[in-house]
């Protein structure tokens, strides 16, 4: 029976004024994704075979944000209504089958929810919630058997029917045959001279087609974006409901209303994640994980009881087992830590791998570094890769020691179990198991008397 296409028509149009910005609408990211995306995704999910998405303002910026999907956009302009945006989408449907109406800024829909709306429409199905308060809202207008009859705009609606508290959503499914027939017949006599797609209510009634309605589990579902105010309520409910979510699986978080993802985070057992952490991109922690307060990590894996202190940065990370990182280190694209590494508190590392057992606890720089196993890297350690024009590596082998406030001006090798002295610069390699250290050697002059300033007259 479900081999009838899925059409999705996305509502994109409205310019979204009270945001006061430039970026479209449904380009203002929730979760780090913009909202468009976010319903886009849902289509997916549901395996529509078409989605179009109808657009009004900003110039490419829309479609271009999504290019190289198979969504098609269409220009609305100027905007005369809801009804003449879905009749904008019309030619781009595919014939048969059902067409589900969403709208660009309504972006927390969970897709259990539409598959019950698209389950239900072998007629008209409209999406209905009950709201405390429905000022705004389309009101759904039933008759004393309880069948829907229409629905009536605020601006259109009486004293008695603003007491109505089903509201319209807005997202409905129907045959897209008969929204075929039924949209070129709106008309725009009404107090806001637009084309209401709700109108096609009264004409599937007319038309003898049966139109139902199903309500959301809960009612944010429904809820649109149309301020900066709006938008970080949603932004609350989605993480609340991440955090939720992850709680039920068995992670720990030490409070689930400070708490952000903005990508996908998996878990394994026995995590523990503090206050305000953000993650981003694909981040992937091993069991026993744990996340000291205020860390952001992107597109980090870390295996089993590896430890980020509070404030630890890492982008593009991959640790091993039993890592402790931070507090306050930063650790960039490129970095590699085999088990049991320590990076301290002010440590910066990029394109640099580790090894077992290697420690870097202290104010230091490791870029373009390849450090071997049980090495120790001294307090205010600098690799010097840069040279104002190229990039050079620096290899470090395994049990080597270098004594605080060092440099090493790459390309250099420090090799095993070498000792460099403390205060050294080292541009030439240093050689295995031997001491090598450039300072020069400390004088004492006797005698010296410290100036003193001269009285003035
Ligand atoms: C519409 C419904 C109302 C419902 C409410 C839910 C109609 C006539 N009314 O109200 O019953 O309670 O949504 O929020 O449908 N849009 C276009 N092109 C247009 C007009 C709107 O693409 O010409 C898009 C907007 O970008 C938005 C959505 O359609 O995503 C709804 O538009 P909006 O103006 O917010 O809704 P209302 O018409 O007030
Ligand atoms: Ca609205």
């Amino acid at each position: 029976m479900n081999n009838a296409p899925l059409n999705v028509v996305v509502l994109a149009a409205g310019k979204g004024t009270r945001m006061h910005s430039r970026l479209p609408k449904v380009m203002h990211p929730l979760a780090g994704v913009p909202l468009l995306g976010h319903v886009l995704s849902k289509a997916r999910q549901l395996q529509a075979d078409r989605v179009v998405v109808v657009y009004g303002f900003g110039g490419d910026a829309v479609p271009s944000a999504f290019a190289g999907t198979d969504v098609k956009f269409v220009l609305q302009e100027p905007q005369l209504g809801t009804g003449h945006a879905v009749q904008r989408a019309l030619a781009h449907l595919l014939l048969g089958g059902n067409t589900l109406v969403l709208y660009g800024d309504v972006p927390l829909t969970r897709v259990d929810t539409l598959k019950q709306l698209v389950a239900g429409s072998r007629g008209l199905a409209l999406l209905t919630a009950a709201l405390d308060d429905p000022a705004g809202y389309g009101r759904i207008v039933r008759n004393k058997a309880g069948a829907i009859v229409r629905i009536v705009e605020e601006k259109d609606a009486s004293a008695k029917e603003k007491q109505i508290r089903e509201i319209n959503t807005g997202i409905l499914c129907a045959p897209t045959a008969k929204l075929g027939e039924w949209l070129p017949r709106l008309e725009n006599h009404n107090a806001q001279k637009e084309y209401y797609l709700t109108d096609i209510v009264a004409l599937a009634i007319v038309s003898g087609t049966r139109v139902s309605a199903c309500q959301p589990a809960d009612n944010w579902e429904i809820l649109g974006v149309n301020s900066k105010d709006q938008l970080a309520s949603l932004e609350r409910v989605y993480q609340l409901e991440r955090a939720r979510q992850m709680m039920k699986e068995g992670v720990t978080l030490a409070d689930p209303w400070r708490f952000d993802v903005r990508g996908e985070l998996a878990c394994g057992r026995d995590v523990f994640i503090d206050v305000n952490c953000i993650f981003e991109g694909t981040v992937k922690l091993g069991d026993g994980v744990k996340v000291g307060a205020g860390c952001v990590l992107r597109n980090v894996e870390v295996g089993t009881d590896t430890e980020f202190l509070p404030y630890t940065h890492a982008d593009g990370v991959i640790a091993g087992n039993h890592c402790r990182v931070g507090p306050y280190a930063r650790m960039r694209p490129g970095t590699r830590l085999a088990d049991h590494v320590h990076v301290g508190n002010f440590v910066e590392t990029k394109a640099t791998e580790i090894g077992d057992g290697s420690k870097a606890n202290h104010l230091t720089y490791l870029g373009d570094t390849t450090v071997g196993r049980k090495v120790n890297i001294g307090a205010g350690t600098i690799v010097c890769n840069y040279d104002g024009a190229n990039k050079f590596r620096t290899v470090i082998e395994d049990d080597a020691f270098i004594g605080s406030d060092s440099q090493l001006v790459a390309p250099v090798t420090v090799g095993r179990g070498a000792t460099i002295g403390a205060g050294s610069t080292i541009t030439r390699d240093a050689p295995a198991n031997e001491l090598t250290v450039s300072r020069s050697r400390q004088t004492s002059v006797p005698g010296w008397k410290r100036p003193v300033k001269k009285e003035k007259k």
